[in-house]
């Protein structure tokens, strides 16, 4: 529980000042609790039967008030309880102020501090993860741990002191009618043990299967268009349902054990109540109690009680926290599996030359994907590799720019390690344009500018008008300013890789990597496509994967990769003759593109034809 504490303490500490002004202001909401029955017990002892046997009315000359009349006392009584309340009222209101605030504030710096983390986590974590499970540990799970927090700061902490300030009261008072009334303590104590451990583990299960429901809503509508195109929505509904139902039962398992828990707590506490009344009435009438003193005690009973109860409120949100806590730190005690090694230096302006020394690798642990890749690329020059799908080709690439690890052998840019380089030098000189370009939410600007900073706006434009954004944004009535929606679904693919080629322009990089850039798009877009392409891959290392011929037969070299493996490599011309691999796909490709027209539509401005192969 205070582990809990602990464990963020960096975000709490800040606050540490308003913390303890909180603490001190509940604490002394819970002292003038204790002393509120106490009026009441002068009005009744001394106030309604002034007449009864003297050596019981001992409270106004313990407090000095002797000499009063009972008018006197009775207004000092009712004006002292009008004057606690009001005190306690405005401590209360503060001390909640100020522990609610620290809780938000502190919670606002955890969440930062887990997204940064995730930032940096690499990959290799990130493709095990769920997105909607990281969302609810962010989200939820944070509030959480913020309502624990909170919890055991105003509820908890102040029914501690009301307890302690009670029995002590009560011992001083009347030892052995104090241990009537503590009786059944022991009895509450190991309810409130055994209950506890059940329903942390109960909301474990429960918020676990919350981030079930989360992770299939983020699935599910991440690819809602391949859904729909494919009515597969009973079959996401069943999946749901299922997960639902979970969720459902989880819950209804936590209410059951919480339901069940406070009126037991309610029954064993009244069992204290009716020995209390029972004695105390019987020693009233005896004349060994004052009535008012019986009053203090069975509103100290309730008092005693009623911290055990909200403890067994507290419980529910306690070990909800705790669970959250658990899983927020489960996410900040994972290593970054990528991070600058010891001694890593920043990576000087890159030439661009590129070598994979026999690199294996694989996603997971000794099941490797690539098996002893050599390859090697001179500044300037452009590699291609093609070769079957899942032959490891976008492996290979995510290798340099230290996505992934390599299990054995090194990668090597302008001679160096990347190991040995800070990972975001590295990535800074190296851009990639990918089968199927993302987009942020945001404008078409700045989508360009996003990854490279402090461009200018002349710098951003230039790009776009090489890229061929410029054709298309131009007939947009708010141009560079029109904001493009999440995953930009509502621009073509083809305008979305002329983006991501524009992105990659203004990065002005000395190693490029394209995988796969023009596959799916149509003749046309890939006409506008190939085109920024050479203007992106002018004067850098670019490492290409492709099919196309047209792209094959420009590269200096090919490299052609089955199965983890490279099995040829050489130029075109080369390699086609050679009668492996290459050429078989060689002549496939020859089948596909028998000699094709290509139309390049009216808005370049001319009508051009374009035999491939
Ligand atoms: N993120 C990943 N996690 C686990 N396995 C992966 C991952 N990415 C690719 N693979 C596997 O690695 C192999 C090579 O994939 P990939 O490099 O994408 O091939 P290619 O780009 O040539 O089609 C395939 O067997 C694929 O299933
Ligand atoms: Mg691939």
């Amino acid at each position: 529980m205070f582990q809990t504490f602990w464990r963020f303490r960096g975000a709490i500490a800040p606050h540490v000042w308003a913390l303890a002004g909180g603490a001190l202001l509940v604490v002394f909401v819970a002292a003038v609790e204790v002393a509120l029955p106490w009026p009441m017990k002068v009005i009744v002892d001394d106030v309604l039967q002034p007449t009864g046997s003297s050596q019981l009315h001992e409270t106004p000359a313990f407090l000095g008030l002797a000499g009063l009349s009972q008018l006197q006392l009775l207004l000092l009584a009712a004006s002292a309880l009008l004057a606690m309340t009001v005190l306690n009222a405005g401590a209360d209101y503060l001390g909640t102020r100020l522990l609610n605030g620290v809780g938000e504030r502190a919670m606002a710096t955890i969440r930062a501090e887990v997204f940064t983390h995730l930032q940096r986590l690499s990959l290799a974590f990130h493709d095990k993860q769920r997105l909607g499970d990281l969302v609810t540990r962010t989200t939820t799970d944070v509030d959480y741990v913020r309502a624990l927090m909170v919890s055991i700061l105003s509820v908890l902490l102040p029914n501690v002191f009301i307890l302690g300030f009670v029995i002590t009261i009560c011992v001083l008072i009347d030892p052995t009618f104090a241990l009537i009334g503590l009786a059944v303590s022991p009895l509450l104590f190991v309810t409130v043990l055994f209950y506890r451990r059940r329903i942390k583990v109960a909301s474990k299960e429960a918020r676990s299967r919350d981030s079930d429901i989360a992770a299939a809503m983020s699935e599910t509508f991440s690819s809602v268009r391949v859904m729909q195109t494919y009515t597969s929505e009973a079959h996401h509904e069943e999946d749901f349902r299922t997960r639902n139902d979970g969720r459902r039962d989880a819950g209804l398992k936590v209410i059951r054990l919480q339901s069940m828990f406070s009126p037991l707590v309610d029954i064993i506490a009244t069992l204290g109540t009716v020995l209390v009344l029972w004695i105390g009435a019987q020693r009233v009438l005896d004349g060994t109690l004052t009535l008012g003193l019986l009053l203090v005690f069975l509103a100290y009973l309730k008092a005693l009680y009623s911290p055990m109860k909200s403890l067994a409120k507290l419980t529910t949100v306690i070990s909800r926290g705790q669970a959250s806590a658990e899983r927020i730190q489960e996410i900040l005690d994972t290593a970054p599996a990528i991070s600058d090694l010891p001694g890593a230096r920043p990576a000087p302006r890159l030439a661009g030359a590129v070598e994979l020394r026999s690199v294996s690798f694989g996603y997971h642990g000794d099941r490797h994907v690539l098996h002893g890749i050599d390859l090697t690329v001179e500044p300037g020059r452009v590699v291609a590799i093609t070769g079957p799908t899942g032959a490891g080709k976008s492996s290979v690439v995510s290798l340099i720019p230290r996505l992934y690890d390599a299990a054995e052998g090194e990668v090597l840019l302008d001679g160096i390690d990347v190991r040995d380089l800070q990972v975001a030098t590295v990535r800074r000189q190296i851009s990639i344009v990918l089968q199927e370009s993302i987009l942020f939410r945001g404008t078409i600007y700045d989508n360009i500018a996003y990854g490279s900073e402090g461009v200018s706006r002349e710098q951003v434009l230039a790009a776009a008008e090489a890229a061929h954004v410029d054709e298309f944004v131009r007939n947009l009535p708010l141009g560079y300013d029109t904001p493009v929606a999440e995953r930009g679904v509502t621009l073509s693919g083809g305008q979305r890789q002329r983006i991501a080629i524009a992105r990659a322009l203004v990065r002005d990089t000395p190693i490029v990597i394209l995988d796969e850039p023009t596959s799916g798009l149509d003749a046309i877009s890939e006409q506008y496509v190939m085109r920024g392409l050479e203007r992106l891959m002018a004067g850098r290392t670019v490492i290409v994967i492709a099919h196309r011929l047209s792209t094959l037969k420009r590269a200096d070299r090919i490299y052609v990769l089955d199965k983890g493996r490279i099995v040829e490599s050489g130029r075109h011309s080369e390699l086609a003759a050679a009668g492996g691999l290459y050429s078989r796909l060689d002549s496939l490709q020859h089948a596909k593109d028998t000699p094709a027209l290509t139309l390049v539509p009216a808005e370049s401005g001319s009508l051009k034809t374009e035999t491939s192969a």
